[in-house]
């Protein structure tokens, strides 16, 4: 069953977590966040829009359509003035025309129904000379093989059938630059490898499965099938050294011509 993003027990799933240096370095290289205005278009908990604003951004309105995610969200501001976050679906912001000069949708357009919608509203949202961000993964993304540092990859060695469920919802890297540019934007794509997270322990990853944490996907699996999947992840991944567990997504940037 898919992910309920508005249930009580899923609203720390996407807080606790840092977000790491090569996110930073890959965002940095593709513009300068100082004194930016930027809206962060499915923020879930509101890790990323933080990273905006410690990156040097002057403002950052975090837009989600679920309840429980925003107050997460606003919990986990620390009382920051810089950021502010907002009900809002991705198609229909609520926010002014031209207000923002990067629009960042990270792991959002695989769950949106219109993708048309959401990439018009960004573009509304844009300043010209502004960017629109979105990170996602694509299929090539997805079929990434299994190892040590990639270990998102034995969910589907495990379970060839979430292959499926990936592959129907994931976007397709040229369709949504075509979308992007029929928008009206210049459009480049560029390859992330992201450190998700190193944790200090096999157990600790192990723990983050079994509570389906922040893996949106695992919540196709039934209980059983959770402990098999830790069963065998336990059996894969070295003991004594931690998981380095690295992602590889694809960054779309579309800039709105000045
Ligand atoms: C996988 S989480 C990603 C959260 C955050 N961007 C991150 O990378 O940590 C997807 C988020 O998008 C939100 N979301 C899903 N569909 C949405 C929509 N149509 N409009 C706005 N937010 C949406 C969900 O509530 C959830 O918080």
């Amino acid at each position: 069953m898919p992910i309920d993003f508005s249930a009580p027990a899923n609203r720390k799933t996407y807080a606790g977590r840092e977000v790491d240096a090569s996110w930073r370095d890959a965002v940095r290289s593709l513009l300068d966040p100082a004194g930016l205005d930027v809206a962060d278009v499915g923020s879930g908990a509101g890790i990323y829009a933080r990273a905006w604003a410690e990156l040097g951004a002057a403002s950052v309105v975090g837009v989600d359509s679920s309840p429980v995610m925003l107050s997460t969200a606003e919990e986990e501001a620390r009382g920051d003035d810089r950021l502010r976050f907002v009900l809002g679906d991705a198609a229909a912001t609520t926010l002014p025309d031209a207000s923002a000069d990067v629009v960042f949708e990270r792991a959002l357009v695989h769950h949106v129904p219109d993708l048309d919608a959401v990439v018009t509203e960004a573009r509304r949202l844009l300043r010209p000379g502004g960017h629109c961000l979105v990170q996602d993964r694509t299929a090539d993304d997805v079929r990434q093989a299994a190892s040590a540092r990639h270990p998102r990859g034995y969910l589907f060695e495990v379970f060839p059938r979430l292959l499926d469920v990936e592959l129907a919802r994931r976007p397709d890297a040229e369709a949504l630059a075509r979308l992007m540019r029929e928008a009206g934007l210049d459009v480049t794509t560029h390859v992330l490898w992201e450190v998700r997270a190193v944790h200090p322990h096999r157990d600790t990853y192990l723990e983050e499965i079994r509570r389906r944490k922040g893996r949106s996907i695992l919540h196709e699996l039934d209980d059983r099938e959770v402990a098999r999947l830790v069963d065998v992840l336990a059996a894969r991944l070295p003991v004594g050294e931690p998981v380095v567990e690295t992602d590889r997504w694809t960054l779309w940037t579309g800039v709105l011509p000045s």
